[in-house]
């Protein structure tokens, strides 16, 4: 599923790029790519949020 539209960036991308972010900022770094319209902020954040929480959390999503 598509979170960011502006970059094309889907969940499992997002995901992937989430383990160890300290930001949102460094997903989308690590993506290659820089927020525009900022609606998918607090989506990027909650992935980050459910990587920090479960150590396999990112990998849940990846995978869905
Ligand atoms: S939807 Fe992600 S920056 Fe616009």
């Amino acid at each position: 599923m598509y979170i960011c539209i502006c970059n094309a960036l889907r969940d499992r991308e997002l995901a992937a790029a989430s383990g160890g972010a300290r930001s949102v900022a460094d997903v989308f770094r690590r993506c290659g790519r820089r927020p525009q319209c900022g609606k998918c902020l607090p989506d990027v954040a909650q992935i980050i949020e459910t990587s920090r929480t479960s150590d396999t959390g990112a990998q849940k999503i990846a995978a869905e």
